[in-house]
């Protein structure tokens, strides 16, 4: 009598089990806030090929999200803070760790913007008027193309920051050379972005959005959501509340909405990018 319930229970947990590592598969979905490395040291290393600077950030084989990544990469562009801020290096850590070979070129030739942008010395706008979209986009080209001919990866997510997140609206463009284009973006806090660079997306977007940011204004960021809705493609506009320009990277980790907008944010891209990578945009 008891038999034939017992192996009915076998079975029964056997084919919940199979259901469920199916459904919970990591190589799709389940992705924490926790992931997201916010002390230490960048564990990934630099490296230059034709004379740019690269930080390369690799995913564990053991990680299981690991695999079903293995033709992809994220192409991380920074802030004006550049390859040497420790939360850069995290983030591509943390891209990293979320089974993304994450790849981050260094923008500004060795002399990025210095961490308190009021040192002495640094004028900001002699700094940006050195790294126009003339002097950027080679830089951003040059690493897509690193990316697909010399690592073979077959598909690109850029992932770009205030100053980088320019670049993410502009590398997922149409009408640029197909090989030096990305297949998917999220851009947060983008900074200089004119309404142009929106119009012209033609790949999926999605955008972090701060609530204070005189670098995208509440005019700006609803002029935006227009825009992207006419580009017909896929788009996702998320506003965190209680935040400054800069926190998916430089958040006030003591601060509850910034720590959490920070982690979130990331949390937004990568789902972003499994979606049209991993699940075929479901
Ligand atoms: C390489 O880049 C440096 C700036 O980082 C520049 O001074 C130098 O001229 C470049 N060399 C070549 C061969 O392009
Ligand atoms: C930065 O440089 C510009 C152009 O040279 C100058 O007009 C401006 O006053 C400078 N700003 C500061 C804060 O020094
Ligand atoms: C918002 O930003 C735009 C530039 O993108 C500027 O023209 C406008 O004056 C700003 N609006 C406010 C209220 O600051
Ligand atoms: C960070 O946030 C905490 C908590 O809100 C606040 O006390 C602190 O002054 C903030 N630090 C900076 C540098 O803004």
């Amino acid at each position: 009598m008891r038999f034939p319930v017992l192996s009915a229970l076998i079975l029964l947990s056997g084919v919940s089990s199979s259901a469920a590592d199916k459904k919970d598969k990591p190589s799709s979905y389940s992705i924490e806030r926790t992931l997201v490395k916010e002390t230490g040291d960048g564990s990934g290393k630099e490296f230059v090929h034709n004379n740019v600077t690269y930080y390369i950030a690799k995913p564990s084989p053991a990680n299981p999200r690991t695999k079903a990544r293995s033709d992809i990469a994220v192409l991380y562009l920074t802030d004006v803070y550049g390859l040497p801020l420790p939360e850069n290096q995290r983030l591509m850590d943390s891209f990293a760790m979320a089974g993304y070979l994450t790849v981050g070129p260094d923008l500004f030739q060795g002399v990025p913007a210095p961490n308190d942008i009021n040192t002495p010395g640094f004028n900001t706008s002699v700094f940006l008027a050195k790294h126009t979209p003339e002097v950027t986009d080679p830089i951003v080209a040059s690493a897509i193309g690193y990316l697909r001919d010399k690592l073979k990866v077959k598909k690109v997510a850029v992932a770009g920051y205030c100053y980088g997140g320019k670049y993410a609206f502009r590398f997922v463009a149409g009408g640029g050379a197909q090989q030096a284009i990305a297949d998917v973006a999220f851009s947060a806090h983008p900074s200089l972005l004119t309404e142009s660079e929106i119009s012209a997306v033609s790949k999926p977007m999605a955008v972090a959005a701060a609530e204070t940011d005189s670098l995208l204004n509440v005019t700006a960021r609803s002029n935006m959501e227009v825009l992207l809705k006419e580009t017909g493609q896929r788009y996702q506009v998320n506003l965190y509340s209680g935040t400054p320009h800069g926190f998916a990277v430089r958040a006030n980790l003591s601060d509850p909405q910034q720590k959490y907008g920070k982690e979130e944010s990331f949390v937004q891209a990568v789902r972003w990018f499994d979606t049209f990578f991993i699940t075929n945009g479901v």
